[in-house]
């Protein structure tokens, strides 16, 4: 599927930098020709030999050595640059348009699409810094890839972990997929995301667990099949996937006057936000103070969002729901697609290991209308959604075909 890409492998000093020979191989192995630049704190990690070796010598690591304008040629010659490892120094500097070295030059020239994989601690990559940096290179056009979660090399424990080289190379085949097939092109995608925060006071607000990165990778994945894609979200920590509009709100009524304001022009519309189902009657204007031994609270229905979209459905539209269900989750499931008028519905499986609120995997069976299901095992959020756009790809017709 590489065969003939030309990738230049952009490696930032990390520990997770051996990483990197790795992913060299593994392009190499799939066909592409591939070129390094290495910043200059690579070589406290890894020799630059051991790229040298492997790639014929194709390795720019000095801006001053070599020809003047090598970076410019690296620049203009590629189909894709990957950072990988990308450094939370790297991305800031990348995100400033800092030029102090050849990696930082060679993305300055690039002409190609440009992914980062960042590699960092965990309190490094929850950062707002970093955060914001990574923002700013998404709307750059940059594509940001998501990071793992688990034991770091400093011993603590959480996000950060550069992707698996494999999985790297799993995303630059779909990049290059993206580029090849987009039958989403010129159609409209809706997607929520995320929690509401329902506030009772200036200081508090009830919420729910939902991470938002299930909708995130549905936008993520229209946004590769070509649409246009407008993603409204409650309050996460994630990086806006490239290609993507993201409108930010907090509440489930902001959450209902934003989608209504786009939807009756969407085709696909995809509802995977946790809304909150009660809010507060009363907002109090001051923290409210304690007093008694209990405390009870005089909670109002929200407005269902899905059902509301879902009465308004327009023949060409399709409509997709989340369900989570801790009994009877078939039959309430689709109990729940006739109700709110779905085309399909997602039921999401809260028993498995690794499946449901703020894990990078999900286990979920998706329920057509018409009554056929379709169980997928556990797989990442990432893979669920391929699997969902499939299914709504099978089923559903474009209005200008
Ligand atoms: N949803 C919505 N607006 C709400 C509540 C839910 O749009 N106020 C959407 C969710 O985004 C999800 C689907 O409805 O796609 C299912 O929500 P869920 O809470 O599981 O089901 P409910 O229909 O609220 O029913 P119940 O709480 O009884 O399970």
């Amino acid at each position: 599927m590489l065969s003939g890409k030309k990738i230049i492998l952009g490696v930032s000093g990390s520990i997770a930098a051996y990483k990197a020979i790795l992913l060299l191989r593994l392009l190499q192995k799939e066909g592409a020709e591939v070129k390094v630049v290495l910043t200059p704190s690579v070589s406290k990690f890894v020799g630059e030999l051991s790229f040298s070796a492997l790639t014929n010598g194709e390795v720019l690591s000095d801006l001053w050595e070599g020809g003047w304008s090598d970076h410019v040629a690296l620049g203009t010659w590629a189909d894709l640059m990957i950072v990988a490892p990308a450094t939370a120094n790297t991305l800031a500097k990348m995100s400033h348009g800092i030029c102090d070295n050849a990696l930082l030059a060679v993305y300055l020239a690039a002409r190609c699409p440009v992914m980062v994989a960042p590699a960092m601690d965990a309190d490094m990559y929850i950062h707002p810094r970093t955060a914001a940096n990574l923002h700013s290179l998404a709307e750059d056009g940059v594509i940001p890839l998501p990071v793992g979660s688990g034991f770091l090399a400093s011993g603590l424990i959480g996000p950060g972990r550069l992707l698996e080289p494999e999985e790297i190379v799993g995303e630059i085949k779909d990049h290059f997929a993206r580029i090849a097939y987009q039958p989403l092109q010129g159609q409209s995608v809706l997607i929520t995301a995320g929690p509401t925060r329902e506030p009772l006071d200036p200081v508090r607000f009830i919420t729910n667990h939902s991470s938002g990165k299930m909708g995130y990778a549905l936008a993520a994945q229209a946004a590769t099949l070509g649409a246009k894609v407008t993603l409204v979200s409650g309050p996460t920590q994630l990086v806006t996937p490239a290609q993507v509009e993201r409108v930010d709100v907090s509440t489930a009524q902001e959450m209902y006057e934003a989608v209504h304001a786009v939807a009756s022009q969407q085709q696909i519309i995809i509802m995977s936000a946790a809304v909150a189902d009660y809010t507060p009657a009363q907002v109090a204007h001051q923290k409210i103070k304690k007093k008694g031994d209990d405390l009870s609270l005089e909670l109002i229905r929200t407005k269902d969002i899905l059902k509301s979209v879902g009465e308004t459905k327009q023949a060409h539209q399709f409509l997709v729901g989340f369900a989570m269900e801790t009994e009877n989750g078939i039959e309430n499931a689709q109990r729940k697609l006739e109700k709110k008028n779905l085309d399909l519905i997602v039921l999401n499986s809260l028993r498995d290991k690794g499946a449901g609120f703020g894990h990078d995997t999900n286990k979920v069976t998706l329920i057509e209308r018409g009554g056929t299901t379709k169980e997928l095992p556990l797989m990442s959020k990432s893979a669920v959604a391929k699997e969902i756009f499939t299914q709504i790809l099978a089923h559903w017709k474009p209005i200008n075909p």
